[in-house]
């Protein structure tokens, strides 16, 4: 008898501070709209929301959903759901009677409700060209009537950007051409693999280290980075004696422990080096000058 009177008392407790820190945290957020402040007053935190597992990772541009929602729909006429951005309190998104509404500047067209999928109780936020501001913590609470509670998003804002030089180059037989790779990560790289149309690798790096073994042994010994130039992300590869079969596409494929990207450079016209014309230039001078030496001998001799 005791004990149960104890669990009464502790319950009500429980409840009762839960109440007052939801007031108390609605006193410091509720700026906007004094018609839902009863509402707020009455809810009482114990309304299950659900939101997304962990970190979200999103690519610099990329658009990106924020989980959120409750397992038993809630009437819209009672609902309002606030999306906010935990560190600063910027409001991102808003629901209220019955509509989406409200959203600063930073988020203007940026920030949607699914809104066919709101009365099923998904309150997810779908969030356009992430820019690297939109890292941090979001937070969507939600309130019906008689109660309220809310969950957490945190966004990651990671960047992979992989970039060559030209589309094609051109080198002559022999001779030795730069393929342009450049990196741009907020993660650390973990490989870089330059690898031909077939999928033959040219020459790998991997956690820090050049593996000129990996090579297929078309490329072994004739092809390598530039070792001063990797800690700047500059992976671009200089392939020697260029032989008429490396003619194609070379791609510079990057990964980190989240992402991956790449480049293509196609190696084009595989003509004669400007040595190789030169001597052509002069043989045909050498013939040129033979032929009209020979003519000019027959005229001599007819004559
Ligand atoms: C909410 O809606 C979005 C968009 O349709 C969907 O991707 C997501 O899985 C939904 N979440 C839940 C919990 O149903
Ligand atoms: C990368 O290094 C090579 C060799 O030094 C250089 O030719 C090239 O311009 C560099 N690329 C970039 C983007 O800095």
């Amino acid at each position: 008898m005791r004990s149960l009177l104890l669990v009464f008392i502790s319950l009500y407790v429980v409840v009762g501070s839960e109440g007052i820190y939801s007031l108390h945290g609605l006193l410091n957020t509720e700026t906007s709209s004094r018609s839902n402040l009863i509402l707020f007053t009455l809810s009482v935190p114990g309304l299950q929301v659900e939101g997304p597992s962990g970190p979200l990772q999103v690519q610099l541009g990329d658009s990106v959903l924020l989980p959120c929602s409750v397992r038993t729909p809630v009437p819209l006429e009672e609902l309002e759901v606030e999306w906010r951005r935990s560190d600063s309190e910027t409001l991102v998104l808003l629901f209220q009677d019955g509509e989406e509404r409200g959203e600063e500047p930073e988020f203007r067209n940026r920030a949607h409700f699914f809104t066919e999928e709101i009365s099923r109780g998904n309150f997810s936020l779908f969030l356009t060209d992430v820019t690297p501001a939109d890292a941090g913590t979001y937070r969507c609470s939600v309130h019906t009537e008689k109660e309220s509670g809310d969950t957490t998003a945190l966004i990651s804002v990671v960047r992979l950007v992989v970039s060559g030089g030209a589309r094609a180059v051109s080198a002559g037989l022999g001779e030795d051409v730069i393929l342009s790779c450049s990196v741009d990560s907020s993660e650390q790289i973990e490989e870089v693999v330059w690898k031909t149309d077939q999928d033959i690798i040219v020459l790998q790096y991997k956690d820090g280290e050049v593996l000129p073994d990996s090579s297929h042994e078309r490329y072994r010994g004739r092809a390598e980075f530039f070792p001063a130039e990797i800690h700047k992300g500059n992976f671009s590869l200089r392939l020697k004696e260029v032989r008429t079969e490396d003619k194609g596409d070379f791609m510079c494929e990057v990964h980190t422990s989240l992402l991956s990207a790449s480049t293509t450079v196609l190696l084009e016209d595989l003509g004669l080096s400007l040595l190789h014309v030169l001597i052509l230039l002069l043989c045909i001078i050498a013939a040129l000058l033979a032929l009209s030496l020979s003519s000019f001998m027959c005229l001599k001799m007819r004559g």
